[in-house]
């Protein structure tokens, strides 16, 4: 195989620092198996990452989870993010956001706190997390604004609150949110496992862009409303991670190094651990992230696709995933013979009552999922 294109250095370093997590959303993009994965590194291998990784050429770093205030060493790790020159990122539920802890994060130097709702209602909002918390959300965005921090909300869009985008757009303009992220599922981990009761229909999407529009055309730079686009619907693949091992480089909670969150269940890669190896190392030379770099592994019909060098041939995940094999085309490509399985199941989705009940992401049903456990 022609040798992967040596590739920049990495814009961001995801630190994903746990997985633990109060919550329990049908949708989490944690791997199904994180009940087999309890080892988290310590504070000193995370001051060190965060070394490395500026060192290579990051400038924004993600602290993600699971939840990542649950770790007690948050502040020094946001400290030394700070003293590097990262643009710091903090990902959360809320859960643990106290004024006390808000103010301590930002006497750190924290940059950014991005605040995910599940929905607009309390109802939804609180079954689809499993937990009581669309109270405690709204009370932790009014502590972010008190801060400082530029209020950035995100909602996870699939079938159970699409239908509500007016009043949830409506509710982060009302919170005062200078950035809304509405991101539609995607289709790993426990949202594949909930797919059927997910997937939204054609028309509910179009339906939820039009208000998205609508907004977007009232208040203008006043709130900047981001759709992140379903690849299911849309019959084209999508830059997955902005290309294989390009711009992301994510640490997972027990310290292996990947290109996205859930390329550790591909089969015949090797990840290394950022306890046995630099980061340097690892993002220039190893196998997994030279894997899918570039163009020279794909096959067809992305090798000779006009579009190779616009979509990098969609994500490796969901090839694997859909197709079987991390080395295909991307089934939510209309060019791919397997597109017919994205196809079919849309329309699945929208026909037929789920067979099994929703499955919420706890430590028993990791352990129920995954096979051998
Ligand atoms: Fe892994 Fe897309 S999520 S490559």
């Amino acid at each position: 195989m022609t040798q992967a294109p040596r590739p920049g250095p990495p814009l961001w370093l995801l630190a994903e620092l746990t997985y633990r997590c109060p919550l329990h959303c049908v949708f989490c993009f944690n791997p199904v198996d994180f009940a087999q994965r309890d080892s988290e590194l310590g504070t000193e291998d995370w001051l060190r990452v965060l070394r490395e990784g500026r060192a290579l050429g990051a400038v924004q770093c993600g602290l993600s989870g699971g939840e990542p205030l649950l770790r007690e060493d948050l502040e020094t790790i946001v400290a030394e993010a700070s003293r590097l020159g990262y643009y710091s990122n903090l990902l959360t539920s809320g859960v643990g956001l106290s004024t006390q802890r808000a103010a301590a994060l930002k006497a750190a130097g924290l940059d950014h706190v991005q605040l995910s709702f599940q929905d607009s209602t309390r109802e939804m909002n609180d079954f689809l997390s499993h937990t009581r918390t669309f109270d405690l959300k709204s009370r932790v965005a009014r502590i972010i604004r008190d801060q400082g921090w530029p209020m950035v909300l995100n909602v996870v869009l699939h079938r159970m609150n699409i239908g509500h985008i007016e009043r949830i757009i409506a509710m982060a303009h009302a919170m005062g949110a200078e950035y809304l992220e509405l991101a539609n599922t995607q289709y790993y981990s426990w949202a594949l496992v909930n797919r059927a009761h997910l997937l939204p229909t054609h028309e509910q999407l179009r339906h939820a862009e039009e208000v998205t529009n609508a907004w977007r055309a009232r208040l203008g730079e006043r709130m900047r409303i981001f759709f992140v686009a379903p690849d299911y619907h849309e019959g084209r693949a999508k830059k997955c991670v902005n290309g294989w091992g390009s711009m992301f480089l994510t640490v997972a909670p027990d310290g292996t190094a990947l290109p996205c969150h859930t390329a550790r269940m591909l089969p015949g890669l090797e990840f290394p651990n950022v306890r046995a190896h630099g980061l340097r190392e690892i993002w220039f030379d190893s196998e997994g992230f030279n894997r899918f770099r570039g163009t020279a592994w794909m096959q067809e019909p992305c090798a000779s696709c006009a579009q190779r060098e616009q979509d990098l041939g969609g994500c490796r995940c969901q090839a694997y995933l859909l197709a079987g094999d991390a080395a295909a085309a991307d089934p939510a490509c209309a060019k791919n013979p397997e597109h017919h399985r994205v196809q079919q199941a849309v329309r699945q989705a929208a026909e037929r009552v789920p067979e099994h009940p929703l499955v919420f992401r706890d430590r028993a049903n990791s352990r129920r999922l995954t096979p051998g456990a």
